[in-house]
């Protein structure tokens, strides 16, 4: 560490940050890079979770170099031993119900947060909390700890997060321009998730400020709008903060999929992943299967299941059948992934013309700043919403599935069609020059000067202030 860091080391050690993630892939893994942010600040992060998902969130982290993320402390909490059961594709809603029982489980951490509040709090000048915007109940003691302070990190786009303010608000009148047309809340969450949201409300009321995972060279309009109908509140947009360049590995340390994608054409290559909390009925899966082969176009499918509450409890992994011969039959043009794939490395891949998405916000965000166009095809939760920002606010992607026809399977020719549009036509090619433009703002709100930067020096300078 140079000099400078050094310098500021003395200020900086009188705060303290912990981190409160919710124990679902896409917001562990948001939070644990906000941790690696912070850390390169040198103020020491605490990240707090159960052993499970803790090791969950750094197994799969992208980006970040071990050793560094070794000096974050873990505290591994123990909490009552919940259920894990399998994921269930045929439910009705596609929410993933199967994960409650560890949302609920994680509830459990709050006597173990305030112990852990009440231990650095004498230490510190200032305990800063962080954490997930479903995870305020977890942290209510910090109201009762004088030096402590907390803040809302929001693992969605500002967008979906606006809607939400604003329908809560009774939507009052905005001189705005921009779309204001949400899709339905139906069907995008189940009974326990709601009641579970509604546990946190209150806690949420207040705090000293929020935090966004996105940037304003993207979402600029929707970052105004959200202060203006909270007025004085302090909002930091620090995204997307992922790794945009990647260093390239010797052979032995790729993934098949890399080398595989080295031989493919430019922009050639359609990406399909549906995320970690999605399970599909075997006819759709069928389905894609079928339109993926009469696309003629190459692809890396991922096909596997939601993950469980517990990844690593049971290693029974179900195996999808895909249709007699498919496999065989798309030998040269397609490759199946059945477990983790390196998404990071795929969407920057110059062979990767297009993405097939669910639209968690966390493959949203890294398919524009690789530059690589949407098909959205939302399932639950704020995807819906997502794939609309997607699609209509910034246009670099279209949409596979409306959210009004949810219930409906798509077919073969549907996915064959949208393959063939977002790679072979000129609407293609614009959405993939829209995706490269918001490639290089974002690249820019990174650099020093940029928005982005900016943002997440003045979330530092306010916290060691
Ligand atoms: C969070 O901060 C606000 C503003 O300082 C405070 O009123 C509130 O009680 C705090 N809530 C918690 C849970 O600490
Ligand atoms: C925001 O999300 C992206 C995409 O998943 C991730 O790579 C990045 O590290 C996140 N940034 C922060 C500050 O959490």
């Amino acid at each position: 560490m140079g000099s400078k860091d050094e310098s500021n080391s003395k200020s900086h050690n009188q705060v303290v940050v912990i981190m409160v993630p919710f124990p679902a892939q896409g917001h562990l893994n948001q939070l644990l890079h906000m941790s690696c942010l912070i850390l390169s600040h040198n103020i020491p992060v605490h990240y707090v979770g159960t052993s499970t998902h803790n090791r969950q969130a750094t197994i799969r982290v992208q980006g970040w170099d071990q050793n560094f993320i070794s000096k974050i402390h873990f505290h591994h909490f123990n909490v009552p031993p919940f259920d894990s059961p399998p994921p269930n594709p045929n439910s009705e809603s596609k929410f993933p119900s199967h994960l409650i029982p560890s949302f609920e489980a994680s509830s459990h951490l709050r006597e173990h947060v305030k112990e852990l509040m009440q231990s650095l709090s004498p230490v510190f000048k200032r305990v800063v909390v962080i954490h997930d915007s479903l995870m305020a109940s977890v942290v209510q003691d910090a109201a009762n700890i004088e030096n402590v302070e907390n803040y809302t990190f929001h693992s969605t786009c500002a967008f979906t997060v606006f809607s939400f303010f604003w329908e809560k608000m009774g939507k009052p009148p905005l001189q705005t321009s921009h779309i204001l047309q949400f899709p339905s809340l139906e069907g995008c969450f189940i009974p326990q998730i709601i009641d579970f949201i509604a546990a946190q409300k209150e806690f949420l009321k207040l705090n000293d400020g929020n935090i966004y995972n996105t940037s304003r060279a993207i979402e600029s309009t929707y970052m105004e709008l959200i202060e203006k109908i909270t007025c004085s509140k302090k909002h930091w947009a620090v995204g997307p903060f992922n790794p945009l360049t990647i260093e390239k590995k010797d052979s032995k340390g790729r993934h098949s999929c890399i080398e595989w994608l080295d031989k493919k054409e430019p922009n050639s290559v359609i990406y399909v992943s549906f995320g970690t909390t999605t399970t599909l009925v075997e006819e759709q899966i069928q389905q894609i299967a079928i339109g993926l082969e009469q696309s003629k176009k190459n692809f890396i499918w991922v096909l596997r299941d939601a993950d469980k509450g517990d990844i690593f409890e049971g290693n029974e992994v179900k195996r999808h059948e895909l249709p007699k011969g498919f496999e065989e039959s798309v030998k040269e043009m397609g490759l199946i992934v059945r477990d983790w794939a390196p998404q990071l490395e795929i969407l920057n891949h110059p062979s990767t013309g297009g993405f097939t998405s669910h639209c968690g916000w966390n493959s949203c965000l890294e398919s524009i700043s690789m530059g690589v166009p949407i098909a959205a095809w939302p399932m639950h939760s704020d995807q819906p919403r997502n794939s609309v920002l997607i699609a209509q606010v910034l246009k670099v992607g279209l949409v596979v599935k409306e959210w009004d026809k949810r219930h409906e399977l798509v077919t073969a020719l549907d996915i064959e069609n949208v393959v063939r549009r977002l790679l072979e036509t000129k609407e293609g090619d614009e959405m993939r020059q829209k995706a490269l433009n918001l490639k290089n703002d974002i690249h820019k709100s990174m650099d020093e000067g940029g928005v982005s930067r900016k943002e997440m020096d003045s979330f530092i300078d306010h916290i060691t202030r």
